[in-house]
């Protein structure tokens, strides 16, 4: 009975509802003191000197570390954001909320009241603060996607075919900063032994953690261990190792003492990225039959200051692969601002993206008067038209069938207003949705033990999606031993190496190396069965493991009795996979099909989200219960997008006035309906061994377009930005 695929309860279930589950800052360790970062009040400037008189006087305190005493930190070229600023390497302000100094004292209250104590004077500049105000001062982005490929790309003649459409659109779209609000702060405790630091942070990627850390106090990897064995979500804020992981480790040096630096909630609005803000503007050209004749995508995206990194909201990548269109360019630019450094969230590129193309799509089709799925399939691509490519895999038809059939769609009536319930206005709208199948090399460890009983290990992270359960449940199909028998360790940089949790790539990385680590195991047990004789020339291939047993066709030998000889607590093999040339070969993308129905009452214009249906080919799924729980979450995360989330900045302060979960709006259960998912069966072993596709990120994408195009069929209103407000609609 495999157990791929089997609903099973989370391994690590128990531990989590009973508290048991350990994250970052619920470690202890004996003479901790607590960090608390100060933070600049002003967008622009420098400091002209800090009066530390009265915060050093505090009970408890420490010492504070300011740009005048931190000492220098090296630039490991890897890491996104540059050393200035927020890491105390010097005293210009670039952002409202910048990280100036860092008190340290012996409790937490005690730390947080000599920080409120802290007194700056700076000298002000003027802050840059408006997007729409500097546009034509945008600038294309220097390390586009890592420079794994430049900003901007085109294929044929889009400018010149643009023209000779039968139906032409150039529009332009918005969506604003958001953050992701993880339950989880970012919490960071660090302890020093001599040169060699220890580090509980909460990250999606250990490895990157120990990297940076190393790299910015010039010591050697093997020096640095990272521990994150649980993650309160992430959402991409994790991704990288932000200042305040290296300021604790940094006051933790200075004053010989591990250090626990937690950020407050208003403090995850400067401290650690968001999504920053993109204006997109579309131009699609359609003959009269529906037949895509010129596609053009250029997006915007806003960013900090040059001097503290880059990073580039990659909105027209699904653009490029999504239809078949011979003539299409997109470009991507950047504007700077006062703003903190932005970063990757949840379905980077794709949920911002795909919220303009697919309302671009709907738009057209509705101007050609033809069913949003028939204009879809007019321009299906069968091959990816920008790599040139065939798909690995794409199941995208079939999502448009499911879900269309769950969802009732036939039953639409055309015309925007045309459906109502009483005084309710009713809409249904459709987007597609897509995310790439991102791998990336993993290594593992298997042992199994004298009684049979088999650890898996691997330095890779639970983000609260399912790691720990998933790859048990590998583990158990490739050994052919029950899931109880297998424990996996992650979230350990001391355990072998694995990728970040981010890009929905951890199942298609680390999966398919549990799955060949397993089988080496095997191999290697069979090896010293066989090695001991008296097999009768029996074949290799015949031998199985069972129940702890080697089992041949008419003898069985105890494994515990191969490890006791062995002479080795256990048999331990260790294994890494990584991608091989179907990457070259193949284009790999996930889909899904988006489908929302909104009811809005006409005279108020509240906007409820009624029922939703999303159809999904995310390659293979390994737990049915865990993927339904991720799909659910991103459909809601995608609700969110579309009708509440929004960081609001002060244009005069530069500062972010919505910095709490009561005013930074998120769905609460009210808000969120019955929500059918369906996955559509798709084994993509070309893509990876595994055959699964990822499915963290693609279920936010399209989500947006699908409500937002609800919203004008039961409306007639058009809102070509997100949230979408009662006052977008009231016309
Ligand atoms: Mo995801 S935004 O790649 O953590």
């Amino acid at each position: 009975m495999p157990m791929i695929g089997k609903p099973i309860d989370r391994t690590d279930g128990r531990l989590k509802v009973t508290g048991a589950a350990r994250y970052a800052a619920e470690f202890r360790l004996p003479g901790v003191v607590h960090g608390v970062l100060v933070q600049s009040t002003i967008a622009a400037g420098s400091i002209a000197g800090f009066d530390l008189s009265e915060a050093e006087a505090m009970p408890g305190v420490l010492t504070i570390i300011t740009p005048d005493n931190a000492g220098k930190l090296q630039h490991p070229e890897h890491v996104q954001q540059t050393v200035p600023g927020p890491l105390l390497q010097n005293k210009d302000i670039l952002f409202n909320g910048q990280h100036i100094a860092v008190v340290i004292a012996g409790t937490l209250e005690q730390a947080e009241a000599a920080a409120a104590a802290v007194r700056v004077r700076y000298f002000n500049a003027e802050a840059a603060t408006s997007m729409d105000a500097l546009l034509s001062q945008a600038y294309p982005p220097k390390h586009f996607r890592n420079g794994a490929r430049p900003p901007d790309s085109s294929r044929g003649d889009p400018d010149g075919t643009f023209n000779s459409g039968a139906v032409k659109l150039d529009l332009t779209y918005i969506t604003p900063i958001e953050h992701h609000n993880a339950m989880e702060p970012h919490a960071t405790l660090a302890a020093w032994n001599g040169d060699k630091l220890t580090v509980w942070t909460a990250t999606q990627g250990i490895s990157g953690a120990q990297a940076t850390l190393a790299g910015q106090f010039g010591i050697d990897k093997s020096d640095v261990r990272i521990i994150c064995p649980y993650l309160g979500g992430g959402f991409g804020s994790k991704g990288n190792t932000w200042p305040p992981a290296t300021l604790a480790a940094l006051a933790a040096r200075t004053v010989k003492r591990p250090v626990k630096l937690v950020l407050s909630r208003a403090q995850m609005y400067t401290s650690n990225g968001y999504r920053p803000r993109t204006v997109q503007k579309i131009k699609l050209s359609s003959d009269i039959d529906g037949r895509l004749i010129s596609v053009r995508h250029d997006g915007f995206s806003s960013m900090s200051q040059p001097a503290l990194g880059e990073f580039s909201e990659p909105v027209a990548l699904a653009t490029e692969m999504l239809y078949a269109c011979p003539d299409l360019a997109v470009t991507h630019r950047l504007v700077a601002l006062n703003a903190p450094l932005p970063t990757y969230m949840r379905a980077p590129g794709e949920a911002s993206g795909v919220f303009a193309l697919e309302s671009a799509m709907d738009e057209m089709a509705a101007a050609l008067k033809m069913d949003p799925i028939k204009f879809r399939l007019q321009n299906y691509a069968e091959t990816d038209p920008h790599e040139n490519k065939p798909f690995a895999s794409k199941a995208l038809r079939a999502c448009y069938e499911q879900g269309a059939q769950a969802f009732g769609w036939d039953k639409r009536s055309a015309e925007p207003r045309s459906m109502r319930d009483g005084n309710t206005l009713i809409g249904w709208g459709f987007a597609t949705s897509t995310y790439p199948t991102n791998r990336q090399p993993a290594a593992v460890r298997v042992r199994m033990d004298r009684a049979g009983n088999v650890t898996v290990q691997s330095g890779t992270q639970d983000i609260g999606t399912g790691t720990y359960t998933v790859m048990t449940q590998v583990a158990s199909d490739a050994l052919g031993i029950p899931v109880q028998r297998i424990r996996f360790e992650l979230g350990d940089s001391s355990l072998p190496p694995a990728p970040v949790s981010g890009g929905s790539q951890t199942v298609a990385s680390v999966g398919p190396s549990v799955q060949a680590a397993c089988a080496a195991l095997i191999e290697k047990i069979k090896d010293m069965a066989l090695s001991g004789g008296g097999w009768r020339g029996q074949s290799r291939e015949a031998l199985q493991i069972r129940d702890g047993l080697v089992v041949g066709a008419d003898r069985r030998v105890p494994i515990g009795a191969l490890v006791e000889k062995s002479g080795h607590p256990f048999i331990e093999v260790e294994v890494q996979t990584k991608p091989g040339e179907e990457k070259q070969r193949f284009s790999m993308h996930a889909f899904g099909a988006q489908f929302a129905e909104v009811r809005i009452d006409q005279d108020l214009g509240e906007i409820r989200v009624s029922r939703f249906v999303g159809a999904f080919d995310a390659g293979r799924v390994l737990n049915a219960k865990t993927a339904s729980s991720q799909l659910i979450g991103g459909i809601t995360y995608g609700i969110g997008m579309a009708l509440l989330e929004e960081t609001l900045v002060d244009g005069e302060t530069g500062r972010v006035v919505n910095a709490n979960v009561a005013e930074y709006l998120m769905p609460v259960n009210a808000d969120i309906p019955d929500i059918q998912t369906i996955i559509v069966p798709n084994d993509d072993t070309t893509s990876n061994p595994l055959g699964a596709k990822g499915i963290g990120e693609l279920p936010m994408v399209g989500v947006a377009a699908a409500i937002a195009n609800a919203v004008y069929h039961a409306t007639g209103v058009r809102v070509r930005k997100v949230p979408i407000r009662i006052e977008d609609i009231l016309v």
